[in-house]
């Protein structure tokens, strides 16, 4: 960590003041224009090794907003990439993260986010947010529904946008940001919390939306976001409740009881006093305006769900319309392909635990493929082993996800290689302090060798060492290794660089 602050110092990072829920750092370039290849490749290296997250400052509004409380299950709708996906993880280490992302090549991004930051209890799902499958009772604990929007507060960065914005972008975008929020709204417990947030400031994609969400869920009430507490210092807006109707060359048209005709515009996009209805505390959401602290724009909201308003106790979408008057059925259950991850068996969990000294009850075993994935057990108490009802009153039988679209559960942590299980760089921190076998202590003398490139003959190797896998450690630093007839580190080339900048090691080619 150490090391980290004084790279970000050394290229001229400097800590972002407003940003106190974690340590933030802002930098005096942008990606487009840094000032040195030695800039240039920190960044890189710091960021690919998951020593820090590169993304835009007001990014992190979000999840903070929230304040989730750690052990709390908390959905983000729209996750990919994963920047908030991940720092909500980061946030709630005892918690569980249920990341969802509709479009397949994204939700790969988010895989890897995931291992770049050694992430265990992150779910990852693929869901069009407007129709989240159902899932165990009483709902998620909190919510964070960035959704898709126009990007207008994206400008300094995407300078194209000036050109291409109309009006009607944003109207074209205002269903499916309502629909998407109103899924999530349906899925959130009473008591639960749930953020709306957009990289737009648009009022039809924020303000309007927040009013259209609390006209469809009577459940929910916006919350005062306490930008002051959160956020000391930063120059920030609250939420309009006025704001005018824009034709296609953005002039404003004067509003005389009747809608314009203008492409998409629909009565619940005008303002409060132009639909007659009163005006919800639209100030208590907050805007954030490009110019005020040298970052991009954002808009966010915050809503309850009011536990008095839904005495069931239970989110709305789990509450049956009819009473059933006859016992539940069980449905059946998705058939399971070789991509369906599954409880990993006990014998595989024992073998595992026997070779590293594991303790098995610290995890949840997760198997897909030839892979082992390891989470916190909230994942299976609260997800993976009740029962989810239907909206007719029929369950689905525990010990499955179905009908939530899992793809990826926790870490994955070993590989099955050729009857081995060796552990995977991606995990180390996560077994640093549970490993009770299978590492190697080595002096400071070999590990420079090992990162210079040689890969000795296990009888030249200075301690005595087995065939397989092991951990090599030297101090704090832990190197996986596979140990044939040579001993050979199976680190990426990225992490090697890592320590040897640490240990200030001169690379050399591989040496005989
Ligand atoms: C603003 S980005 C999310 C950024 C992300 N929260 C982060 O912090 O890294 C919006 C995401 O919504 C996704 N999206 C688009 N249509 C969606 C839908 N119908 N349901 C859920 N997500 C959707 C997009 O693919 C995109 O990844």
């Amino acid at each position: 960590m150490d090391w980290t602050r004084e790279m970000l110092e050394s290229i001229g990072g400097k800590k972002i003041p407003w940003m106190i829920a974690s340590e933030s750092w802002v930098m005096p370039f942008s990606k487009r224009d840094y000032p040195s290849d030695e800039a240039k490749n920190s960044m890189a290296l710091l960021h690919e090794t998951g020593r820090i997250t590169r993304q835009e400052a007001v990014s992190m509004l979000p999840p903070v907003v929230l304040e989730p409380q750690d052990g709390d299950l908390v959905m983000d709708t729209c996750a990919a990439p994963g920047s908030k996906a991940t720092q909500l993880s980061e946030a709630i280490p005892n918690g569980v993260v249920l990341a969802n992302e509709p479009s397949s090549g994204r939700l790969n991004l988010l895989a890897s986010n995931r291992g770049r930051l050694g992430i265990s209890n992150m779910l990852i799902m693929q869901h069009d947010g407007r129709h989240i499958g159902r899932m165990p009772k009483p709902g998620v604990d909190g919510v964070v529904v960035d959704a898709p929007c126009s990007g207008t507060a994206t400008t300094r960065k995407n300078r194209e946008l000036w050109r291409s914005w109309t009006p009607k972008v944003g109207r074209s975008l205002f269903q499916l940001q309502s629909d998407i929020t109103f899924r999530a709204a349906q899925l959130l417990r009473p008591g639960g919390r749930m953020v709306y947030s957009t990289c737009s400031l648009d009022p039809i994609e924020n303000e309007a939306v927040v009013c259209d969400i609390l006209q469809r869920c009577p459940w929910l009430e916006l919350i005062r976001i306490d930008a002051e507490k959160l956020f000391p210092s930063l120059i920030y807006h609250r939420g309009i409740d006025d704001w005018p109707i824009l034709d296609e060359a953005a002039q404003i048209v004067e509003f005389e009881g009747e809608i314009p005709r203008l492409p998409g515009l629909a009565e619940n996009m005008l303002n409060p006093s132009q639909r007659g209805m009163e005006a919800p505390k639209l100030s208590h959401t907050i805007r954030v305006h490009q110019h005020d602290n040298d970052t991009g724009g954002f808009y966010v909201a915050l809503f309850e769900h009011v536990a008095e308003r839904t005495p069931e106790g239970i989110a709305r979408s789990m509450i049956l319309k009819r009473q059933l008057n006859r016992e539940p059925e069980e449905l059946t259950r998705k058939r399971k392909n070789k991509h369906t991850t599954i409880p990993a068996s006990e014998e595989t969990v024992d073998e595992i635990c026997s070779i590293w000294g594991l303790n098995k009850d610290d995890f949840a075993w997760w198997q897909r493929g030839r892979r082992v994935n390891l989470s916190n057990k909230m994942v299976h108490d609260r997800l993976f082993e009740p029962i989810v009802f239907n909206n007719k009153g029929d369950y689905w039988p525990g010990n499955d996800f179905h009908p939530l679209r899992i793809i990826h559960v926790g870490q994955p942590t070993f590989t099955d290689n050729k009857g081995i299980w060796r552990t995977r760089q991606e995990s180390l921190e996560l077994l640093r302090t549970r490993l009770n076998n299978g590492v190697v202590e080595i002096d400071s003398e070999t590990m420079i060798s090992l990162l210079k490139g040689n890969a000795p003959m296990r009888e030249d190797f200075p301690v005595p060492i087995e065939r397989g896998s092991f951990i090599l450690k030297c101090g704090e630093h832990l190197m996986p290794a596979w140990i044939a007839a040579r001993v050979s580190l199976m680190m990426d080339e990225k992490e090697r660089e890592v320590l040897r900048l640490k240990l200030g090691i001169e690379f050399e080619e591989e040496e005989e």
